[in-house]
């Protein structure tokens, strides 16, 4: 272990002499990110780098990959301090709050894949519901209490609505998964009940896709894709013979599922203005905020988008229907319009224009 914290010091160390030499800031004070090498951590990264924060990144690269760290520097211009670490170990995570003056967390690092989660349940019950905890001891003890925590639309269940405000929580969860994710927020509910100095936000987002559009970073999917657009871009790539539409028999204008799609960098945006705000709302001390556009779209238009779009061949069957896939699912965003002032910049169609010239870059690397 000893020699383990050394190693990350060293590594910091050097990283602290790429900050002076870039000159970008100087902060004293620092934002965790548990699981910022992650397809949203990272974009998170670069927005609080481009806001004026100085992250550090927390990762174990289960599921992601340091090539990241290049990206991030490419856009910004700042190589973030990176400490290749799981939230479980807390004598490690410890280490880093005892060195670093942090302020916030913004708290990723889970595991995501619905399908696996179906399949191993207690994975995904231990390591989604333990990496929360040890890090809310490790919170604690070094009296650091501002936390902002991914959670998910799929604490909405199967709505009855297409469109779900942040009351409409639902016990009937589809994946284990999901029930982390409500488990998380419960969590956190009750201890900032208990405890006022806590200030939690909880994000539920959509479904993010997507990449930065200059291209440097965006999604890594490790083995076969899980989702709909990782998923395509293989398929448009010649990757994979061909994507499978789950289903065309839903209650839906053309049959196919509608969701809410969302850029990533739309979402990273909130994570900062969440940070900023943090506190703000005086009768919780748990905010909660649907982070969407509001609008909804089905799989045969977002494949109608893409291909009219990008002039790229997308060969697609109609398969079965998916378990557990409602038939539409679109957030209501009164609330992060109103409270936090915000609404999303992109469309669906840029969101996949930067997807596909990402796509170009990953295959290369
Ligand atoms: N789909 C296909 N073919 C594919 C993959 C997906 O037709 O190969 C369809 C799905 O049936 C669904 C839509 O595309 O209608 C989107 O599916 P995704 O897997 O991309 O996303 P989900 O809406 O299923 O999942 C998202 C998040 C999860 C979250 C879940 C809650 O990715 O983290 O919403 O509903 F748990």
């Amino acid at each position: 272990m000893l020699l383990k914290i050394k190693a990350f010091l060293f590594f910091h160390t050097s990283n602290i002499k790429l900050f002076t030499t870039f000159g970008i800031m100087h902060a004293e004070k620092y934002i965790l990110i548990t699981g910022g090498m992650g397809f949203i951590g990272s974009h998170t990264a670069i927005e609080l780098i481009q806001s004026g924060y100085t992250p550090i990144i927390v990762d174990d690269l289960r599921n992601s990959s340091s090539i990241v760290l290049a990206g991030i520097k490419e856009i910004t211009g700042v190589l973030p301090l990176f400490i290749q670490t799981a939230c479980q170990d807390e004598v490690a995570l410890d280490a880093v709050f005892k060195q670093y003056d942090i302020e916030g967390v913004i708290h990723f690092a889970a595991d995501k894949a619905v399908g696996e989660s179906v399949q191993n349940p207690l994975k995904y019950y231990s390591n989604n519901i333990e990496s929360l905890l040890s890090l809310l001891r490790v919170m604690e003890g070094n009296s650091v209490y501002n936390l902002v925590f991914s959670s998910s639309c799929t604490v909405y269940g199967m709505p009855e609505n297409e469109i779900v405000t942040e009351k409409d929580t639902s016990t009937n969860y589809a994946s284990p998964y999901g029930h982390s994710k409500m488990i998380g927020e419960e969590i956190l509910q009750g201890l900032s009940k208990r405890k006022a100095e806590w200030k939690i936000t909880l994000l539920r987002y959509f479904n993010p896709i997507g990449a930065h559009p200059l291209g440097h970073i965006g999604e890594l999917p490790i083995g076969v894709p899980n989702n709909l657009v990782p998923y395509l871009m293989q398929v448009a790539n010649g990757e994979r013979e061909f994507l499978s539409v789950f289903g065309n028999d839903y209650a839906t204008p053309d049959g196919t599922c509608v969701r809410d799609y969302l850029h990533v960098c739309d979402l990273a945006e909130v994570h900062v203005l969440a940070l900023k705000n943090i506190g703000s709302n005086a009768s919780t001390n748990c905010d909660v905020f649907n982070v969407g556009t509001g609008t909804g779209t089905s799989v045969l238009e977002l494949i109608t988008i893409f291909k009219d779009e990008l002039k790229v061949d997308l060969p697609y069957k109609v398969t079965e229907r998916r378990p557990g896939d409602c038939a539409a699912m679109v957030a209501g965003v009164e609330k992060i319009g109103k409270e936090l002032n915000w609404e999303a910049k992109y469309t669906v169609k840029d969101a996949l224009i930067h997807a596909w010239n990402w796509e170009q870059k990953r295959n290369k690397l």
